[in-house]
């Protein structure tokens, strides 16, 4: 396993759009467990190929969810008490993902980028979809995908077309962002 270096706009390979997968060889395992530790290290919740320099059709997911049946720390910062509880992995692998019947209805998260550091901004996509991929194998399933995991998957499915998430926004809102990016890198 190995952190790979995670590409940022405005690297013209984001824009590539990538190529399906047709060798589930070990090759293919190995670009995966290298995904992984990268988007830990991160740390992140999704990753496409691309954004390691791989143009291929491969996504990994992990929402990494509060453990809530694992024991707490009580905590009493900001002001009231609360419950930390560690985090749960649930590592999820695409592998040339489709999407189908996105819902009509949309629902909208804030979200972020590894290849657009420290920009978020909300984004509306449809809020439920049903997903086709193959598993490391080569196997077919298919999958209802809701919430959080319906929008960073399509988040993700747009890496794989060349597109990010600020393309999604206004024209305004891209440039101010990309320009908010311009000025923290002078300054880092
Ligand atoms: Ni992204």
């Amino acid at each position: 396993m190995a952190i790979r270096e995670i590409l940022e706009v405005p690297d013209p390979r984001l824009k590539v759009v990538s190529e399906p997968v047709t060798e589930f060889d070990d090759e293919l395992k190995e670009l995966v467990s290298d995904m992984f530790e990268t988007m830990y290290d991160a740390p992140g919740i999704g990753l496409a190929a691309i954004q390691v320099g791989v143009p291929k059709r491969v996504l990994v997911i992990d929402l990494q969810p509060e453990d809530t049946e694992a024991e707490g720390e009580v905590c009493s910062h900001g002001g009231h008490e609360h419950v930390h509880y560690p985090l749960k992995k649930e590592p999820r692998v695409f592998v040339n993902p489709e999407i189908l019947d996105p819902a009509e209805e949309l629902a909208t998260y804030q979200e972020g980028c590894l290849s657009v550091p420290e920009i978020f901004a909300d984004v509306d996509r449809p809020a439920t979809c049903r997903v086709r991929y193959q598993d490391l194998e080569g196997e077919t399933h298919e999958e209802e995908m809701e919430g959080l995991m319906a929008t960073c998957i399509q988040h993700e499915m747009d890496h794989l077309e060349g597109i990010l998430f600020i393309d999604h926004l206004s024209r305004l809102k891209r440039n101010m962002a990309l320009k908010k990016l311009k000025k923290m890198r002078e300054y880092a």
